[in-house]
């Protein structure tokens, strides 16, 4: 009967089709440009500026580091700086998540990596060895480093101590594997912004610190940016609890549109206490991924540079509860 060799053809182009698809997927190579071959100078100032930006603006330490989680804000261990961990990631997670030992450990941390291989990772979400990394680690957000501020992380992680930290490889499961794939993206050259123009620098650490990032709702994976800064993207907390990002866009009812230059920097800056006294105990309803305690460190001007920058931007209107539940 026609009608049957017809739909076989059909099942059969349909399995050759994705079976073909998926077979290239499997093969392709993520998009990666050449590392720099250059090592980067370790001047002074770039190490201290590389420090800053590990510890307080690009949160590396957050997620690369052992923290008290029974703490606000999640306080890292000195000791255990950079060393790695495996990554919290939910119940429903695709595999196993690991946060990369990045000190400079021959054998379990970046020791053999050249100092372009870690600038292509941090930026572009490319592993030494060609492997896409999970984009947990937020390299879409850290394409927006200069240049300079990426070389200066560099300069600063080689100063870790090196700790010997075997940790259990990343493993994603199929097909999420394959799908990541498409997303690292050879950056290019990218200058420093200047810190005069307030609304561009606000904007520059808007990206790099994970504002946008995390204070943007995602749906089906992927961010909405019609709802830029309108908050509702959801964390998982520890015994099942959810903390959810707030609406910090302009919008005077929903968002901190009323809120003024200083109540802006004074909301931060209350936390700076807890550097010194230590940070209090909170249980799963007080649990928090925002960054406080490395944000409440920043300089007045940079605070006030993404408040303008915030501000300049269309108000999104969704109310929110930051604390669903408690
Ligand atoms: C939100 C959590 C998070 C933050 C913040 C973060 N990372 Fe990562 N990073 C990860 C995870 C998870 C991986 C492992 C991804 C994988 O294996 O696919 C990773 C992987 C890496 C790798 C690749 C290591 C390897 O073996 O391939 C490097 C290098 C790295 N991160 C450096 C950094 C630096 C530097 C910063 C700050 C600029 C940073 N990370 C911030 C979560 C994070
Ligand atoms: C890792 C995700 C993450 C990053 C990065 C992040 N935030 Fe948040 N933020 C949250 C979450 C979740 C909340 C709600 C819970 C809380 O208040 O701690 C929040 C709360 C806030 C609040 C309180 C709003 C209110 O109405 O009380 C402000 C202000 C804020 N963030 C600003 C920022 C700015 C500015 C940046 C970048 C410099 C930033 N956040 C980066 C997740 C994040």
């Amino acid at each position: 009967m026609p009608w049957k060799k017809a739909l076989l053809s059909c099942v059969a182009t349909f399995a050759l089709v994705t079976g073909g698809w998926l077979g290239y997927l499997y093969l392709r190579k993520p998009a990666m440009a050449e590392p720099w071959k250059e090592k980067f100078d370790p001047t002074p100032e770039r190490l201290a500026r590389g420090k800053v930006l590990f510890h307080h603006v690009t949160h590396c330490g957050d997620c690369h580091s052992k923290h008290d989680d029974t703490r606000f804000g999640r306080p890292v261990w000195p000791e255990a700086e950079g060393i790695g961990t495996p990554f919290p990631a939910g119940e429903d997670f695709p595999g196993t998540l690991t946060s990369s030992n990045l000190t400079p450990d021959p054998e379990t941390g970046l020791g053999n990596w050249t100092d372009g291989e870690k600038a292509r990772a941090i930026r572009e979400g490319v592993s030494r060895d060609g492997r896409a990394l999970f984009p947990v680690m937020p390299y879409q957000d850290y394409r927006w480093l200069s240049d300079e501020d990426v070389r200066s992380l560099v300069v600063f992680m080689n100063t870790l101590t090196p700790v010997r930290n075997p940790l259990p490889p990343t493993k994603i499961n199929f097909p999420v594997n394959l799908f990541i794939k498409a997303l690292p993206q050879p950056v290019g050259r990218v200058p420093q912004p200047d810190p005069a123009n307030r609304l561009k620098y606000g904007e520059y650490l808007a990206h790099i610190s994970g504002c946008e990032s995390c204070h943007t709702p995602m749906v089906r994976g992927e961010h909405d940016y019609t709802r830029r800064f309108g908050g509702g993207r959801e964390f998982p907390g520890p015994h099942r609890s959810r903390v959810v990002s707030a609406n910090i866009s302009s919008d005077p009812e929903t968002g901190i549109g009323r809120w003024s230059a200083g109540q802006f920097v004074e909301k931060f800056y209350q936390y700076r206490k807890y550097l010194e006294e230590g940070s209090p105990p909170v249980g799963p309803e007080g649990f928090t991924v925002m960054p406080w305690l490395g944000i409440c460190q920043w300089p007045q001007e940079d605070l006030e540079a993404v408040y303008s920058f915030l501000m300049s931007q269309p108000g999104v209107k969704q109310a929110v509860e930051t604390h669903p539940g408690s």
